[in-house]
């Protein structure tokens, strides 16, 4: 397996343009299911995440065609309905398939996604708002199996905001009968994409990106063409690096406004942040301060920023707690984190990190795809060299980043195996 070896790099400078983003583009080409004819995605980011969903489209009958970021994607031959357990394993967005199955062939057989490094991850929800809908849903042998004759709109709430949940129900009820209302939807940027792309292709979808969606059922969908949005997580990660390295770096081609929590919280650390239109440059301070992070649910600061803002804070001045309110075990990055020097106590669901820790190098294990992130962070302040393991992960959910940070300035080199 690949491993990446980051060395102690100086200040980060220069231009990164950021990929479309992960969770926009694993919904969004999923729409294809829905159509009856050829649906073009365009800045569709190079990732192993994409190209399982695109493996996981072609099982189920569609064809698919990439050129660069552009993919096109023809549902008109699904013809399967079973998500099989190899691709689910690989990447729990797959259940994003189940309720587009459901509304286009009346049934759909899902493998059920496990649990995962950085939590549970139950689907419950999801299946609660696919029977409130009228599917009949059971889980036999690892699988959710669901069917219908009709779908028919419905009033749904959620329990807790859910991102995945609130796509896979809004991708469903575009094609029941009548109105349904999601409320305490999630409001994540990647839901108004999704509301967007899917009214593109003639769905009747008002309130995303408010905590009510409503959707009135259409009888079938049309071709379209999709631009996907940019990765706020991704923009995140290099505005952090900068911060941490005292750079200067310029984020092009992203969206300031999907980015407020984290550009305030940068901001309370003594960053420097200039927004002009699609770019921010950050410029780091001589002087990092400690502040407190809470991750909350869009709007707030997003729990995939979490392990990167633990870095920084590693080197900060002072002390601060990160409370991390969404996943129950996104704290895995901690014990690597340690063996790199970073002092940090948990308890519950908080960190406490005393700051102004000289990290050193050494040799780390990939847990998540942000914590990934976090270490490659980390390295590029560690005294050294930090050999991180098990580099999967971040292809999963980040284009060449190892060349996008080798322009910037950082000493970092993939190691194939
Ligand atoms: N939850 C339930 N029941 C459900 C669904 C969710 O209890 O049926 C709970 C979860 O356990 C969690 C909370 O609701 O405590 C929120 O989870 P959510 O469903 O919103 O997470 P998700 O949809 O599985 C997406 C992103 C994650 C991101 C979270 C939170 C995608 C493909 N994944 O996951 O992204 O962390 O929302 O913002 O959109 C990543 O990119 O690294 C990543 C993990």
């Amino acid at each position: 397996m690949d491993k990446i070896v980051v060395r102690k790099s100086g200040p980060l400078q220069g231009e990164v343009k950021i990929s479309g983003a992960k969770n926009a583009a694993l919904p969004i080409l999923v729409t294809s299911l829905l159509v009856n004819g050829e649906n073009t995605y365009h800045n569709v980011p190079g990732l192993q995440d994409v190209e399982s969903v695109k493996q996981l489209l072609t099982t189920l009958g569609a064809r698919v065609h990439t050129d660069g970021h552009t993919v096109k994607i023809d549902g008109s031959g699904i013809n399967q309905t079973k998500a099989p357990y190899d691709i689910v394993r690989k990447m729990r967005a797959s259940i994003l398939v189940l309720g587009p199955l459901l509304a286009r062939m009346g049934k759909a057989k899902v493998s059920l996604p496990g649990g995962c490094a950085i939590g549970a991850r139950p689907i419950n929800l999801h299946l609660k708002g696919l029977a409130r809908l009228g599917a009949s849903i059971e889980l036999k042998h690892g699988n959710v199996e669901a069917e219908v004759s009709q779908l028919i709109g419905n009033d749904i709430y959620f329990d807790v905001p859910t991102v995945t949940g609130t796509e896979n129900l809004m991708m469903t009820a575009v094609l029941a009968k009548g109105e349904t209302i999601l409320r305490n939807a999630a409001r994540e940027p990647e839901i108004i994409a999704l509301a967007d792309a899917l009214n593109k292709m003639g769905a009747k979808i008002e309130g995303a990106g408010s905590s009510v969606i409503s959707i009135k059922g259409v009888s079938a969908l049309s071709p379209a063409e999709i631009t996907i949005i940019p990765d706020r997580i991704e923009a995140g990660t290099f505005m952090v690096a900068s911060a941490l390295t005292r750079g200067d770096i310029k984020i092009v081609d992203c969206e300031p406004d999907h980015m407020r929590g984290i550009i305030h919280k940068l901001g309370l650390t003594g960053a420097n942040i200039q927004i002009e239109g699609r770019t921010i440059r950050v410029k780091g301070p001589d002087v990092i301060s400690s502040v407190d992070v809470k991750t909350l649910p869009y709007p707030g600061f997003p729990t995939d920023m979490q392990a990167q803002f633990m870095v920084l804070m590693s080197v900060a001045k002072g002390y601060c707690v990160i409370s991390e309110t969404i996943f129950e075990n996104r704290f895995i990055h901690v014990s690597e984190l340690r063996r790199l020097g970073a002092d940090i106590t948990v308890s519950g669901n908080s960190a406490m990190i005393k700051g102004s820790q000289a990290l050193s190098g050494a040799q780390v294990m990939a847990t998540d795809l942000r914590a990934s992130a976090s270490l490659i962070l980390a390295g590029l302040v560690a005294e050294g060299s930090t050999e991180i393991n098990r580099v999967y992960h971040l292809d999963r959910g980040y284009e060449g980043i190892e060349k996008k940070f080798g322009q910037l300035g950082a000493d970092i080199q993939r190691l194939r195996e």
